[in-house]
Formats: C-alpha cells, sequence, structure tokens
C-alpha cells in the first residue's frame, strides 16, 4: 500500500491528536499520505473539491461536528463510495448509530491504538481503491455497450434496408423510396411528441411495409397502366403477405414492421384494406406510414404513373385528411413541411 497518490484526510480540532495521527499514516501508509485539518470547513471542502482516499474525522470539534461533516460530505453523489472513520471518546451508541446512518464507515476510539488504527485504515484504503476500480471499470464497460449497441442498430437497419429493397427492387429500382418514406414516418412520429425509442422502432421498421409486394406476380406489380378488379385483388394481398413474414418474432421491431405491414393501407374512414379498420383501431405507426407511403408514391414516378407535382400531392394529403388518412398525422406532415422537402431532396426522386 505504499503507493504515492494515497491521500488520507485527517480532521481533528486537537493539534496533538492530529500531530500523532499524521504521524502514524505518514510513517506507516507513505510520506505524503496525510492531508491534516484543524479546521472542519477548509476539511470539508478540499474533501469534496480533492481526490481523497480515506477521511478520518473526529466527532467534537467546534462550528461543525464529526456527524455533521459526515453527513455534508457522503451526501455528495461523488463521493458516496469514499470510506470514512470516525474517531471518537463518546462510547455512546448513539452517536455511533446516527454515524452509520450517516455512512460512517468504522470507528475508532480515542486514544487511538496505534496497531488498530494502522489495520483499518489499510483495510478501508484497499476497499477504496476496490471501489475506485470497479467504477473505472463500470463506466469503461458502459462505455463499450454503447458502442456496440450503437453499432448492432446500425448493422440491423442495414439488413433491414437491403431486404426491403430486394423486395422493392422490381417496381422501385433505387430504393430511394425507402429511405425517403422512412425518413418521413420519423419526421411526423417526432412532430406528434412519440416518444424517441418508439420513433425509432417506426424509423427502423417502416422500409419494410411492403415487403410483402415480393409475392406480387409481376404482370400485375409491373403492369404499365390501370389495374383490373382482379389484379387489384391480387395486389391488395400484399398487406397480409407482409404481415405474414414478419409476424410472430420477438423483435418489438419485426413486431412493429408486421403492424405497419399489415396496416399500411387502411384509411380512417374504415374503407382500406385488408381489415377495413378505422380511425384509432388502426395502429398509429401504421396511420403514419400511409400518409408518407402515399406522399411519397403520388411525387415518385411507377410503372403506372407519372410523378404528380408537389403542390398536387399536398392538396391529395388535405382533401383526404380525415378520409383516407389520421389528421392528426396529415398535420403533422403539413407543418413540418421544410423538413420533408429537405428529405426529398436528400434522397432525390425515384
Ligand atoms: P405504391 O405505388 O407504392 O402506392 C402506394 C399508395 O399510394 C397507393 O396504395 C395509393 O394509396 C397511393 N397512390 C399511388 N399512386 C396513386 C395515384 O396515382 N392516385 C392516387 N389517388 N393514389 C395513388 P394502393 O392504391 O393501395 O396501391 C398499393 C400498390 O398497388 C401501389 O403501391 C402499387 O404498387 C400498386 N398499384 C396501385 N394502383 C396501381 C395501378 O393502377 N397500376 C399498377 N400497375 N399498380 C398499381
Ligand atoms: C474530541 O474528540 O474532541 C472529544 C470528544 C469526542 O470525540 O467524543
Ligand atoms: C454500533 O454498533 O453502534 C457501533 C459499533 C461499536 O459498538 O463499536
Ligand atoms: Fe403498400
Ligand atoms: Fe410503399
Amino acid at each position: 500500500m505504499a503507493d504515492s497518490s494515497v491521500k488520507i484526510a485527517i480532521v481533528d480540532d486537537s493539534e496533538s491528536v492530529l500531530k500523532h495521527l499524521t504521524q502514524l499514516v505518514s510513517s506507516m501508509i507513505a510520506e505524503d499520505a496525510a492531508v491534516p485539518f484543524k479546521d472542519p470547513q477548509v476539511a470539508l471542502s478540499w474533501c469534496l473539491q480533492n481526490d481523497v482516499d480515506l477521511v478520518i474525522v473526529d466527532y467534537v470539534m467546534p462550528k461543525i461536528n464529526g456527524l455533521q461533516f459526515i453527513e455534508a460530505f457522503l451526501t455528495n453523489p461523488s463521493r458516496t463510495d469514499i470510506p470514512v472513520i470516525m474517531v471518537t471518546t463518546s462510547d455512546t451508541m448513539e452517536v455511533r448509530y446516527r454515524a452509520l446512518q450517516l455512512g460512517a464507515t468504522d470507528f475508532l476510539r480515542k486514544p487511538v491504538d496505534k496497531i488498530e488504527f494502522l489495520t483499518r485504515v489499510r483495510n478501508l484504503l484497499s476497499l477504496s481503491r476496490h471501489h475506485k476500480q470497479t467504477k473505472t471499470q463500470a463506466v469503461l464497460l458502459a462505455e463499450e455497450v454503447r458502442k456496440a449497441t450503437h453499432a448492432i442498430v446500425a448493422r440491423e437497419r442495414e439488413s433491414i434496408l437491403v431486404l426491403s429493397r430486394a423486395a422493392e427492387f422490381r417496381d422501385n429500382e433505387t430504393g430511394a423510396h425507402l429511405l425517403r418514406m422512412s425518413n418521413y414516418c420519423q419526421i411526423i412520429a417526432t412532430r406528434m411528441g412519440l416518444p424517441s425509442e418508439e420513433v425509432d422502432l417506426i424509423f427502423t421498421a417502416a422500409p419494410m411495409h411492403d415487403i410483402g409486394k415480393i409475392g406480387i406476380p409481376d404482370h400485375v406489380l409491373l403492369k404499365p397502366g390501370a389495374l383490373t378488379p382482379e389484379e387489384r385483388e391480387i395486389m391488395t394481398t400484399h398487406a397480409e403477405i407482409g404481415w405474414q413474414i414478419l409476424r410472430n418474432n420477438q423483435s418489438p421491431m419485426l413486431q412493429m414492421a408486421a403492424a405497419i405491414a399489415l396496416s399500411h393501407h387502411e384509411k380512417w374512414d374504415g374503407t382500406g384494406y385488408p381489415k377495413r379498420v378505422s380511425g384509432l383501431d388502426i395502429p398509429l405507426a401504421g396511420r403514419i406510414t400511409a400518409v408518407a407511403d402515399v406522399f411519397d408514391a403520388l411525387t415518385s414516378v411507377r410503372p403506372y404513373k407519372p410523378a404528380w407535382p408537389l403542390d398536387k400531392a399536398l392538396d391529395f394529403l388535405r382533401s383526404n385528411r380525415g378520409s383516407h388518412f389520421d389528421p392528426a398525422c396529415v398535420d403533422a406532415f403539413l407543418v413540418s413541411l421544410e423538413q420533408i422537402l429537405a428529405v426529398a431532396e436528400r434522397y432525390g426522386s425515384a
């Protein structure tokens, strides 16, 4: 324990006791380990501002007593792990109980026995060192975990985009639709005040909304013109196919994706598909995705339609607010238009 960086604060208003304890620490622990204080207030402010490994404090002192010192010191969150020994001539259990309650680690009785004193100081120093190491390790570990989690989330997002692109590839070669619409979803969800974990889930899951198109034959999906009622019937199955691909998984993100796949073509007034649910019975993520998806479909070229000009697409959202779309989602979209257009700009049109 001959560690030159160890600091032991010794607080005692009695000059002779202070000198005695300082001498013991200096000779038995390390030359410069003892930091003596006659004034408890000076001691307290030093102990709160400097790295200290152990505090030895007297009980009866002028201005603030040992209990008050311990209370002020240990209620400071950065100091709660530092051991404190109270030195007292008092045999009253009351003082000791109080000191224990306040977090004192140990007691010493005056007059101080040399061997007992050094044994306790050594033990508590090793405890203090152990706490310090554990704390440092915990901080490092937390940082490692944070980095690893971040990497996993980023990779998960990548994998999802790759798989979603595969599904989207036939009717939308760039996959830019997925990037735009998931960013639109993120903007709408954030504006609606959803918690950030929920926003992240929607943002990550939204690219999978049309994964069920993988089950739609080319002659329907890629038809250059309008669909016949039969073809339209086939086309609408993509919502349920997507849900079947994504459902029954543990991952909250895949559960979110399954809900979005199933509900993104439902309409606020109950005229959508596949379940024809309405209003708040449609999952919120589905209502958000509907606005993002349709806006992007309208403003993009499709095998069956040219891209609409922005004004026409915005008019479509406004005039279908409350029929096709949840009014709250349309409002959140419209007040965020500047951000929406920045995303459209960044990822280009399909
Ligand atoms: P999508 O192309 O991604 O379109 C998504 C949604 O945007 C459509 O859902 C619809 O609500 C809206 N939308 C897209 N284009 C138009 C449009 O020109 N006018 C209007 N009013 N709304 C539009 P919907 O209708 O359930 O269609 C789902 C998917 O079915 C579409 O995804 C597309 O892949 C396919 N589809 C829809 N209509 C046709 C069509 O006439 N011809 C072909 N070949 N495919 C179509
Ligand atoms: C003193 O240390 O000042 C004497 C009284 C006590 O500690 O109980
Ligand atoms: C206490 O139990 O109050 C303190 C321990 C002791 O008696 O020394
Ligand atoms: Fe769809
Ligand atoms: Fe889509």
